[in-house]
């Protein structure tokens, strides 16, 4: 800085424009060269980072992407020609700004502070600092080309003014971009965020001004009003490390009583059978007199407060005042006689998801019942012809209502007792819950990821088991994560077997090691471990925070295998560094093949292609929405796949979206052909649930052995709720049960 020289701009205004060309070098100042230094160094370790994370099997190139534009965007930056900057500053916020300051974390913590649980210290300042740098950096860099750009103080404040606007804009994309966004979603999350940041950069803009109209020292106050952006980001951020309440302190909103009201795009009364049919889905019933031996249950659905293990409340609605409700246990062949009765103040109903039962008792409102109204009962008798591990839940507003509780798992035991060793057989529901502030809380049954994240005891789930045992552990994904994508969870102090998917015996299981198991919706994994002579094992998973980087686990919520009575979890019965989030679990290529019934050479009668689709503004029931549609269609308008009775059908599902779709079909099991083309190396895998990665294409087969209406949707409740359905019809058969206000019945 000359001090005797007036500055540049108003160099400009008198002597008429020294005419600096495109390509004129441009000063770039001590703050514009520390910002790059820090983009360049902060780029390193991003570039770095993504390397490691590739190769450890991170799905998507996403990292990577971000590190190239920081670089790219930071040479253009020190080329010095105002256009090349320009045009790097916005590669920047493309590739580097937006990704970071999108990260849920960064909302959660911005707008969340006391609450936000899933961060601590250690998370904080990891993500902190390089979100703020980033953030100054940039601002700096804006700075530089704001003063390299030769006009008028008064158009450089409409150009700053502008560059805002930008910003702006960039984040109103933000709800695009979220699995939930929505218009409420962004008034309550977004705008504040956008508030801050224009109140900032108002302030930002006006100091750079007047300090160059007024001050003459626009260098100084344009690092000064940076900083304060820097400095009031780092406060909001602050709050976030402040302790957590006592847990008796968070209290929660009553439950929202799901309904659909009658209105414009709300369907009345849609009947999804066969016109013309001749069958009822009443008459597709489990003989009663087959002398199965017959196994009585009664399930209450009810309101009560769940307690997490460390104490935090949790209104729900539940099957006998727990959630998970009662663990069933039957045998294969056994005669299943469930009683519901609701004691809630709205429908209900129970699908027993994966039994290929008899079509009465699928427990679809409006397919193959009413709901059951409050104070009303309704039985459930049907014969499961095939051992594993089931699951239980609402089919009635079954996004609100299973979330919310209404769910439990079903175990049926081989007629035949199994050629595998087991001591200890054991299940765990993975389920997502939300607080009143609407940050997710990650439980394994009522352990919890509120738990102090350096281990006390709350966030375990205590399982006993002696050294040398062999353990069965059947774990059941009863949610969707918020960002869609699957749970990852595995084991640590021990080597494990895949034994089972969906309840179907995989062939040959190889053993492996910390190998995280991607579990959709809905889906089952049965793993077999034996307990090393010494010490424990766990079960971990990494929840759903940070869904761009699953990179760790955490170590609450965890199961924890044990010979120990009484544990407290921080006497070292988990290892203190969890291993890394490695290659995911690939059901095409593990165990090895035997002969199948189903193959990809075999003859199909029907092939059918299944394209997953999503739409950003679109009709759901009335409600404008982000829709998830089936070959273009929205639910209950998507087309029907008509079969008859012995025919053996193709599904050709391709993903188009970039988010996952747990698959689910009702009352028969997918064999699975090939994954993008590729058939299966390992053992042959039976399904009811397939997930469905972004824009992945995967064949599977039924044969259409079971007569009735059934569904065909995605498990993930949201997409389910918002579209994402289709009918698998047998020819000839007629529901008199309908869908809509009518009735009362939403399925979804
Ligand atoms: Cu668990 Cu329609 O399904
Ligand atoms: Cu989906």
């Amino acid at each position: 800085m000359k001090s005797k020289a007036l500055p540049r701009t108003e160099r400009v205004a008198e002597s008429g424009s020294p005419h600096i060309g495109r390509w004129t070098p441009q000063k770039l100042g001590v703050l514009g060269i520390v910002a790059s230094i820090i983009l360049l160094l902060s780029v390193q370790g991003g570039m770095v980072a993504a390397i490691i994370l590739l190769s450890k099997g991170f799905p998507g190139l996403g990292p990577l992407a971000t590190a190239c534009c920081v670089l790219v965007g930071t040479i253009l930056f020190l080329t010095r020609r105002r256009w090349l900057q320009a045009l790097g500053l916005g590669i920047n916020l493309a590739g580097g700004v937006y990704p970071n300051v999108t990260t849920p974390f960064f909302y959660s913590s911005v707008m969340n502070p006391q609450t936000f649980g899933g961060g601590g210290l250690v998370h904080m300042l990891s993500v902190l600092p390089s979100v703020a740098l980033i953030v100054v950096c940039y601002v700096a860099s804006w700075v530089v080309v704001v003063r390299n750009y030769q006009v008028t103080p008064d158009r450089r404040a409409w150009f700053s003014g502008a560059c805002w606007f930008v910003v702006g804009i960039f984040l109103s994309l933000v709800p695009i971009s979220m699995v939930n966004g929505g218009v409420s979603y962004y008034i309550e999350q977004i705008l504040p965020l956008l508030l801050t940041l224009v109140i900032v950069a108002g302030g930002s803009a006006l100091l750079v001004r007047y300090s160059q109209v007024m001050l003459r020292r626009s260098f100084w106050f344009a690092g000064v009003s940076c900083a304060t952006v820097g400095i009031v980001l780092s406060l909001l951020f602050l709050g976030a490390i402040s302790p957590l309440p006592p847990a008796a302190a968070l209290s929660f909103e009553p439950l929202q009583i799901p309904h659909i009201n009658p209105g414009p795009g709300v369907p009345r009364a849609i009947n999804m059978g066969m016109p013309s049919g001749t069958i009822s889905v009443n008459q597709l019933q489990t003989p009663t007199n087959t002398g199965a031996h017959v196994d009585h249950f009664t399930l209450t659905a009810e309101a009560a407060t769940l307690t997490l293990n460390n104490g935090v409340k949790m209104p729900a609605w539940t099957f006998n005042g727990t959630a998970p409700g009662p663990v069933l246990r039957v045998k294969q062949g056994d005669l299943v006689d469930v009683k519901l009765v609701n004691h809630l103040p709205f429908g209900v109903s129970i699908h027993w998801h994966g039994i290929n039962l008899a079509n009465a008792a699928d427990g679809v409102a409006g397919l193959t019942q009413d709901a059951v109204k409050p104070g009303q009962t309704y039985e459930y008798r049907f014969i499961p012809p095939d051992a594993g591990t089931y699951w239980y839940h609402s089919h009635q507003f079954s996004d609100a209502e299973t979330s919310n509780g209404l769910f439990g798992i079903l175990i049926v035991d081989p007629a035949t007792p199994s050629p595998v060793h087991v001591d200890v057989d054991t299940q765990v529901a993975l389920h997502t819950w939300t607080d009143a502030n609407g940050q997710a809380i990650y439980t394994m049954d009522t352990a919890d990821s509120t738990g102090d994240a350096t281990l006390s005891a709350a966030g375990a789930l205590i399982r006993r088991a002696k050294p040398g045992q062999w353990v069965r552990l059947r774990i059941v994904n009863t949610n969707e994560t918020p960002s869609g994508r699957p749970e990852l969870v595995t084991l640590v102090g021990a080597r494990f077997q895949v034994i089972s998917l969906d309840g179907h015996d995989l062939n040959n299981p190889g053993w492996l090691q910390n190998t995280p198991l991607p579990i959709g919706s809905a889906q089952r994994y049965d793993i077999l471990f034996q307990i090393p002579t010494k010490g424990s094992v766990g079960l971990v998973m990494t929840g759903d925070t940070d869904p761009n980087t699953p990179i760790s686990y955490r170590n609450a919520p965890a199961m924890l295998f044990t010979p120990l009575s009484n544990v407290d979890i921080r006497q070292g019965m988990l290892p203190k560094t969890l291993p890394g989030v490695g290659k995911w679990f690939d059901l095409t290529t593990y165990g090895s093949p035997t002969t199948a019934s189903i193959t990809p050479s075999s003859h199909f009668d029907i092939e059918y292609t299944m394209t997953l689709g999503f739409q950003q503004m679109g009709l759901s029931l009335g409600r404008p929405a982000p829709v998830y549609t089936i070959n273009g269609k929205v639910a209950p308008y998507t087309d029907m796949l008509m079969v008859k009775e012995g025919q053996l059908v193709e599904l050709h599902i391709v993903n188009t979206t970039d988010l996952f779709h747990p698959i689910h079909i009702h009352g028969h099991t997918f064999t699975v052909l090939s994954k993008n083309g590729h058939p299966l190396t390992g053992s042959p895998v039976h399904v009811d649930t397939i997930l469905i990665g972004p824009h992945e294409t995967w064949d599977v087969a039924f044969l259409a052995n079971n007569p009735g209406l059934w569904m065909l949707h995605c498990h993930n409740f949201q997409h389910a709720d918002f579209g994402m359905d289709m009918m698998v019809n047998y020819d000839g058969v007629y529901t008199p049960y309908t869908i809509g206000t009518d009735s009362g019945n939403f399925p979804d």
